[in-house]
């Protein structure tokens, strides 16, 4: 699996110095900036792109406007913002505002809380984004297949008082399955694969293209928006030589502080937000590796100094922390309490302690489908939550797993007993991220998707303030589409 990845990744040709600061690759067939004084057009349609670079073909994707990643969305803080999106493709599809605090009627998932955007048809999405910082957009519509084929792009939502920093460079990171013809290999939803880590690609890019290089000047400070929209590939992102500080997880802002071991986890559907003072030298180069999987680690691009003379002696003098979010604080003292318990899938033998996947174990692997995994699980099930699994995108009918009074504090016991890793995302709220196996998680950290090592057991607070039904999911795609999925109501 990601054995090939790596030669790919190596084998990349060294003609992109500084290409890669640009957010489209081919030339698109819509404006590149789609934003109009009434908001926004996003047209669904498929294009060709130059993932890998000059001297492999072009790919054929599903984009955004034209590009991969689509169109980059800036809206404001307490802003309203429009949003027609165009389905060109030939298949339904839909678009989740993913992070975004929004009404449930916008949220984009098809037969709950919208009907599908058909082929030809499109869809105005009106919402007023309360929270600044970084989210995305991707289908929720046949979401593997289409996210998978390149459907995804950056929102981000500006702060009233911008961020004290030279540079905002959002990194959206993508995974992509290439064949040796460069096209997309096509066999989405393999059965073993979602039993597993989900679908892993061969190739990373940044922005829409393997980057070789991103140019930066010594001395400035740069806001890194990192996105991880991969299928599955969690991330796992050293800056050598660099002390890379987090700001924000999930679009929302948490105490400043610097990862543990320097290494900023990122699973799929997760944004990072860092501030980086390019304290290296004029002229030097610097990697940036990935290693969350044991063995397999590979270098993401390089940061390369232009020659220029720094453009202040040492860091910018400013805070590095950024505005809190009016986020309801759950009243820990009126909670009511619930557990969501994660079965299924693989059981181990391929996992190490570091998140590692080895060969070898795959065959030996039994699907854990007895005991309390069995009851509810349906056609193409392979993994349940308490006992029950949703397949698919959603549709009409799903009976909530839980129904809240609006205005309660909850707090969400999440058990991870399964032998894989989950980025658990909810719609249209933001978790206050309370502790992970027993111990208290620090910075004031909010997240809408919470990455769950195996085994893991985390508690998260909310307060469910946003009437609706929501769903709550895992965002490795094959595992969403085979089970790892529920709703739940505020009513
Ligand atoms: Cu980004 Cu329901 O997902
Ligand atoms: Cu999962």
């Amino acid at each position: 699996m990601t054995e090939e990845s790596n030669s790919v990744v190596s084998r990349r040709s060294l003609l992109q110095a500084g290409a890669g600061l640009l957010l489209a690759t081919a030339l698109p067939p819509f404006p590149a900036r789609a934003a109009s004084p009434d908001g926004y057009r996003i047209v669904a349609a498929p294009a060709r792109a130059r993932l890998v670079g000059p001297d492999r073909p072009e790919t054929d994707v599903w984009t955004y406007n034209g590009t991969v990643p689509g169109s980059l969305v800036r809206l404001r803080q307490g802003k309203p913002a429009r949003l027609l999106v165009e389905n060109h493709l030939a298949q339904e599809t839909t678009v989740h505002w993913h992070g975004i605090r929004l009404p449930n009627a916008m949220d984009g998932v098809p037969g709950l809380t919208q009907p599908p955007i058909r082929p030809g048809e499109s869809f105005v999405y009106e919402f007023t984004p309360p929270d600044a910082g970084t989210f995305w957009y991707h289908p929720h519509a046949n979401s593997l297949e289409q996210l998978g084929r390149g459907l995804a792009g950056t929102m981000i939502v500006e702060e009233r008082e911008p961020a004290a920093v030279d540079r905002d460079l959002p990194w959206l990171l993508s995974d992509w399955r290439l064949t040796g013809e460069g096209g997309i290999a096509s066999r989405f939803g393999n059965r073993m694969e979602a039993a597993m880590s989900g679908r892993v690609g061969n190739t990373v890019t940044l922005n829409g293209r393997a980057s070789e290089a991103e140019v930066v000047r010594a001395g400035e400070r740069v806001r890194l928006r990192l996105l991880n929209a991969s299928l599955a590939r969690i991330m796992a992102l050293r800056f050598e030589g660099h002390r890379p500080v987090v700001v924000a997880v999930d679009g929302q802002p948490c105490d400043a502080h610097v990862p543990e071991g320097g290494r900023i986890l990122l699973g799929p559907a997760m944004r990072v937000d860092v501030m980086l003072d390019m304290q290296g030298e004029p002229g030097r180069r610097y990697d940036v590796i990935d290693d969350f999987y044991d063995g397999l680690s590979y270098r993401l691009t390089q940061l390369v100094y232009d020659n220029r003379p720094p453009i202040r002696g040492h860091a910018l003098d400013a805070p590095l922390g950024l505005p809190r979010n009016p986020l309801p604080e759950p009243d820990l003292a009126s909670v009511e309490r619930h557990t969501l318990t994660l079965q299924g899938g693989m059981m181990s033998g391929m996992m190490t302690g570091g998140g590692g996947i080895q060969g070898g174990g795959m065959m030996r692997g039994m699907m854990d489908m007895g005991g309390g995994g069995m009851m509810g699980m349906g056609h193409g099930a392979v993994w349940s939550i308490n006992g029950q699994s949703m397949t698919g995108d959603g549709h009409a009918g799903m009976e909530p797993a839980l129904v809240f009074e609006r205005g309660r504090s909850v707090v969400l016991e999440l058990r991870n007993e399964t032998a894989w890793w989950h980025p658990m995302h909810i719609h249209g709220h933001s978790l206050r991220v309370l502790s992970r196996n027993g111990k208290p998680v620090p910075h004031r950290q909010w997240q809408d998707t919470v990455l769950m090592a195996p085994k893991d057991v985390v508690e998260v607070a909310f307060v469910a303030d946003n009437p609706g039904e929501w769903m709550l999911h895992c965002h490795v795609m094959d595992h969403q589409m085979t089970g790892m999925m529920t709703v739940l109501r505020v009513a």
